[in-house]
């Protein structure tokens, strides 16, 4: 399933082989284009390569998975992706660790290179400041899992150049996503509009009302495809609150109050399906 090769990039360095990683490094080789993954953990490519393997197989049973696999490179070391023009990080979530990234992928790649950042809530202006090129910093902010989401948001940073954004997001279109620009604050585009509505369907339940009440209301009354709290058991209620929480402190605006019932949940325990149980049991 090879999609036209990218003549803007032909190789790709990809920070951080977790979930988002690999599902990056999975649609970007799938275009024909080499990657060069790169985790500070050995195991950790390892899984990368598992995960890959089984969401690809999964959804081209009658192709190779070879084919994909043979244009990523699973290394611990950042140096192999040295010449790389365009390097995108996915390490987690914690500025600390962002900053530390940048400013090594500033000191390691060319001039010209563009750094993207796949967080779903950091600000991409502070992340540009510890870079020599702060207007070839940009986010490109993938949906999990990223080889099913078609959505890639691509976030202008205050200093993020005209031609950084252009160039991303024809790489973008080319490796078969759909593209919007967003400004960056907190949140950005699809996180500002959607998490406010699950922290408030958080808050329904919180005053007595069923889930599965709320769920068939916004299914039938708003013709949403999942219910919100079905949404945010699969989503995790720890990474709605962290999102929740840093829209809040973001804007410094109560009418992002996360509510008090994710913090609760959080505390006992109940992340949603991957421990079993959330806002359902699972
Ligand atoms: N999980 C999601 O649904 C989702 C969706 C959109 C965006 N994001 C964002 O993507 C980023 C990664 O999320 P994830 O869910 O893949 O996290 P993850 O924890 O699964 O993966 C992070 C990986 O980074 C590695 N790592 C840590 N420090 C490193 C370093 N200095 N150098 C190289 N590798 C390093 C870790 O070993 C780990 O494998 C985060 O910024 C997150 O907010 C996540």
């Amino acid at each position: 399933m090879q999609r036209q090769s990218s003549k803007l990039f032909t190789k790709v360095l990809i920070v951080g082989g977790g979930l988002m990683g690999a599902g990056i490094a999975q649609v970007i080789a799938e275009s024909g284009v080499q990657v060069v993954l790169v985790d500070q953990s050995e195991a950790q490519l390892e899984r990368a390569k598992q995960q890959i393997e089984k969401m690809y197989n999964r959804r081209h049973p009658e192709i190779d998975v070879q084919s994909v696999i043979k244009n990523i490179t699973f290394t611990t070391n950042m140096e192999a992706g040295k010449k790389c023009l365009l390097a995108i990080e996915a390490v987690p979530e914690k500025m600390e660790i962002k900053k530390e990234v940048f400013r090594s992928l500033s000191e390691l790649l060319p001039d010209n290179a563009i750094i993207a950042s796949n967080t779903s809530s950091l600000s991409i202006a502070a992340m540009s400041s510890v870079t020599k090129k702060p207007e070839n910093v940009v986010g490109m902010h993938f949906f999990s899992p990223v080889p099913i989401m078609k959505l890639l948001e691509i976030i202008k940073g205050i200093n993020t150049s005209n031609e950084t954004v252009e160039k991303v997001r024809e790489f973008g279109e080319l490796i078969g996503k759909e593209v919007i620009i967003a400004k960056d604050f907190p949140g950005f585009t699809v996180n500002r509009a959607l998490v406010p509505m699950l922290n408030e369907a958080a808050f329904l339940v919180m005053e007595g009302n069923d889930p599965a009440e709320i769920d068939k209301g916004m299914m039938l009354g708003a013709n949403h495809p999942i219910g919100p709290l079905k949404l945010i058991d699969s989503l995790g209620v720890d990474v709605l609150l962290f999102t929740a929480e840093s829209l809040y402190e973001g804007f410094n605006d109560s009418k992002y109050r996360p509510c008090p019932l994710l913090k609760r949940m959080v505390e006992a325990g109940h992340l949603g399906k991957k421990t079993g149980k959330g806002f359902y049991n699972y």
